[in-house]
């Protein structure tokens, strides 16, 4: 592990160990988690005795396969047609079935590359052995050939950063990677969560990414005004689930977003950013899901037509 890692590992710890909401907007509440746990608790009862339950979980198991094409007018030729899987969101070990259920709809898909945009772990505390088996499982099924890229959410622990490495997941916790196909590039910038864990090293990273076509990974929207001052083409993310469970029409109850609320579901477009916030392929807290589909997205990115003519 590079120097850098190893004091991000040091003052993620500190953050985790201190129980509170390190945010971008100063905010440092306590994470009451334990009373979040009885509410869900007494909102579950309410439920199965309404008889809702069973179709809330049937709902969470049914995964949409979303593809997008998106323009680009600064994409290098070589990257042309190049072809990403984003899965965010995957809360694995809270409901494993789903990696069967991701792995039949990937496994006749060609693409290139892979990002995951965090919340691996069901809880936003304990353990973290149960996320391992299940999420091996899918990253042996997964075939990038340009690899795994993945940043951690807020449900994440730096711990898991260890094991990634591991299954050649590559953790990018605010730091930014290029890759290169006939010497022409790209840059891949991964922002470690900023809802929980939000340091000044998020913004700094963002503004000191390279020059050129550049993608940000962040687990949640909430970065998209930095990213876009900082020239990034394209940002990808997940956190809100689509609120998860929702008022019929998909009207969501909860964002869970302090900033950027108004890019908590799909594509969307800030000045010359292009952002998408993926309703992600699990669920946390209680595994089910009300007017608000899970799904797993491919983008194939396309120079636009008026660059490729000239
Ligand atoms: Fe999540």
């Amino acid at each position: 592990m590079k120097e850098e890692q190893i004091i991000w590992a040091a003052a993620r710890s500190a953050l985790e160990s201190s129980q509170k909401k390190n945010r971008r907007n100063g905010s440092t509440g306590v994470r009451h988690w334990e009373l979040f746990e009885k509410l869900l608790h007494v909102f579950v009862w309410c439920l199965k005795i309404l008889g809702f339950y069973g179709k809330g979980i049937e709902n969470a198991l049914s995964i949409d396969v979303n593809k997008l094409n998106l323009e680009f007018p600064n994409l290098p030729k070589s990257f042309e047609q190049l072809k990403i899987l984003h899965l965010s969101d995957l809360h694995i070990d809270g409901n494993p079935p789903i990696v069967d259920s991701i792995i039949a709809k990937i496994k006749n898909e060609k693409y290139d590359i892979c990002f995951i945009t965090g919340d691996f772990r069901m809880e936003n505390h304990g353990s973290i052995q149960a996320v391992f088996e299940p999420l091996s499982l899918l990253v042996n099924q997964i075939n990038a050939p340009l690899g795994i890229y993945a940043t951690l959410g807020n449900h994440d622990s730096y711990l898991m950063a260890f094991e990634f490495e591991k299954m050649g997941i590559h953790l990018l916790n605010n730091e930014s990677k290029t890759i290169q196909l006939n010497n022409e590039e790209i840059h891949i910038t991964g922002i470690d969560d900023v809802h929980y864990y939000f340091t000044d090293n998020a913004i700094n990273c963002l503004e000191k990414s390279p020059l050129g076509f550049k993608i940000a990974l962040v687990h949640s929207p909430e970065m998209y005004d930095i990213a876009s001052a900082n020239n990034y083409n394209l940002y990808l993310c997940g956190h809100t689930h689509g609120g998860q469970i929702c008022l019929p029409g998909g009207k969501p109850v909860f964002k869970h977003l302090y900033n950027g609320s108004n890019y908590f579901k799909g594509l969307w477009k800030f000045k010359k950013l292009t952002g998408y916030t993926s309703t992600g392929c699990g669920t946390s807290g209680i595994p089910i899901r009300f007017n608000s589909n899970s799904e797993l997205t491919f983008f194939t990115l396309h120079k636009e037509k008026e660059e490729l003519e000239s």
